[in-house]
């Protein structure tokens, strides 16, 4: 069986004793062992979470990101976050791209792009977010969007030859925290084509697709048709350790 990915990304949600709880609850599930050997299942934690996090998920096969860093090596950057100190703690991963940093931050496709390289130099997998806006959708211009946003980092994977893992996850914008899963016929047509521009690059087989957007122990069998699909990032859903729980077992791909 592939190795799926259950990617939790918990935004501004967490607190220390929040996390405490969730470890506990995470270490003391014995049901859950013979699920976890199977299973990737990785947190996306605010920067200050990442140290402590990070020591404690490490000795329990939990792996560990950050939702964002910077796209500047070191200098006089205040507030930002290095690439060079996630990796100094020993991150698996980082989102970047993700829509809510888009919209907030105005971050453009290039800047992205910026980050994505470091990361790899870093040997830190990048989880680059992509997706379309429901006005984007009605549009009919889902694929130009993507295509956009794949651009630059597209152009830079055709000369790297690393090994570092790299995810793409799909998140359309209108499905983020409104429970709308879209259509399988929309999924499927997004895959397909993510996978045939992917495919052109020669690291194509380190490149794993995520779904994100309203997964959910209810929702994540919508998604069980589409092949392409290694695994999920989840929002609202990973917070509490019995929902990110019921959605591995709810994973018609996990069974
Ligand atoms: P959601 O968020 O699962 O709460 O919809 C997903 C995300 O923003 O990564």
């Amino acid at each position: 069986m592939k190795q799926r990915y259950y990617i939790g990304n918990w935004k501004m949600y967490q607190s220390l004793s929040l996390i405490k709880k969730f470890l506990l609850a995470y270490t003391s599930d014995q049901d859950f062992d013979a699920v976890k050997a199977d299973a990737y299942i990785g947190i996306a934690a605010s920067h200050e979470h990442l140290y402590f996090l990070q020591n404690k998920a490490s000795k329990i096969g939990l792996h560990v990101g950050a939702q964002n860093c910077s796209s500047f090596l070191q200098g006089a950057y205040t507030g930002q976050v290095s690439v060079e100190s996630l990796q100094e703690i020993g991150l698996s991963f980082s989102l970047i791209g993700h829509s809510e940093v888009r919209r907030d931050f105005a971050e453009t496709d290039m800047i992205i792009a910026s980050k994505f390289k470091l990361l790899i130099a870093a040997n830190i997998s990048p989880i680059l977010c992509i997706g379309e806006t429901f006005i984007q959708k009605n549009d009919g211009i889902t694929l130009q969007v993507l295509y956009d946003q794949l651009e630059h980092v597209l152009e830079f994977l055709q000369s790297y030859s690393g090994s570092t893992k790299i995810f793409i996850a799909y998140e359309p914008v209108y499905s983020i925290g409104t429970g709308i899963i879209p259509s399988q016929e929309d999924l499927q047509q997004v895959f397909s084509f993510l996978h045939k521009i992917v495919e052109q690059v020669p690291v194509a087989k380190n490149v794993m697709f995520l779904y994100g957007g309203s997964v959910s122990g209810k929702t994540v069998n919508l998604l069980d048709n589409i092949n392409e699909i290694s695994g999920f990032l989840i929002g609202k859903s990973s917070i509490d350790f019995q929902e990110l729980k019921k959605i591995v077992q709810s994973d018609g791909r996990m069974v």
